[in-house]
């Protein structure tokens, strides 16, 4: 199994954002949106085999984590405007949705109450990395999994109390490359990295 947990250090936990000016409204909800496509979506499929979670550090419900997971989700579009759709409906309503644990609130999407230490505790025995550029080099890293867990910052990074909970529980930082990139691109290489030890390519 593969997981990506994205850090939304402001992408709101509320359903009060504006479809037309996502990255304005939401926090940078934006961000996260696109690391499920990056990390969720082939051309024509889903991943079957990869959970990610958007930890949304803003607004008034905040911290919340959504989780989307490819075994048992439908209908997930690639379009940002798409998926954000489905965030917002996933985020409103108020019944149960505080719940600590993971609710269902569409097949394969669920969300609970927390900050990273909710997906940490969902993540079981995955092997767990930071992808940050100082780390050591993903092609040199072998095997990662087979169940493994990659954290990574939106625009603004991971904070230094997060570091320190994930330095905590043993996560090895990582590296995609030398220069700092844009999040869903170090969703793409590690998927795209994996795929092809998959596949047995060199
Ligand atoms: C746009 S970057 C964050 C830039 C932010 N200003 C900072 O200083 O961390 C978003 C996230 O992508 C990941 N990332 C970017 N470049 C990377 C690289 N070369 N290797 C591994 N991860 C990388 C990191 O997890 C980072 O937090």
């Amino acid at each position: 199994m593969r997981h990506f947990v994205v850090i939304g250090r402001e992408a709101k936990a509320s359903p009060d954002f504006l479809l037309d000016d996502l990255p304005g409204t939401s926090g940078r909800l934006d961000v996260g949106l696109r690391c499920v496509r990056a990390g969720l979506l082939l051309s024509h499929g889903l991943r079957r085999d990869v959970v990610v979670y958007l930890v949304l550090g803003g607004g008034p419900r905040a911290p919340r984590v959504l989780r989307i997971r490819g075994a048992d989700a439908r209908f997930l579009r690639p379009d940002e405007r798409s998926l954000a759709i489905l965030a917002r409906k996933a985020l409103a309503g108020h019944e149960d949705t505080d719940a600590t644990v993971f609710v269902e609130r569409r097949p394969g999407i669920a969300l609970a109450r927390g900050g990273i230490e909710r997906a940490l505790a969902d993540l079981g025995a995955a092997r767990l990395y930071v992808l940050e550029e100082s780390g050591d080099d993903l092609r040199r890293v072998d095997p990662l999994g087979p169940d493994a867990a990659f954290f990574l910052g939106d625009h603004t990074g991971i904070d230094g109390a997060d570091r320190a909970k994930l330095a905590a529980q043993g996560a090895r930082p990582l590296s995609v490359g030398p220069r700092s990139i844009h999040a869903e691109d170090a969703v793409a290489i590690v998927s795209n990295e994996l795929d092809r030890r998959d596949a047995g390519a060199s």
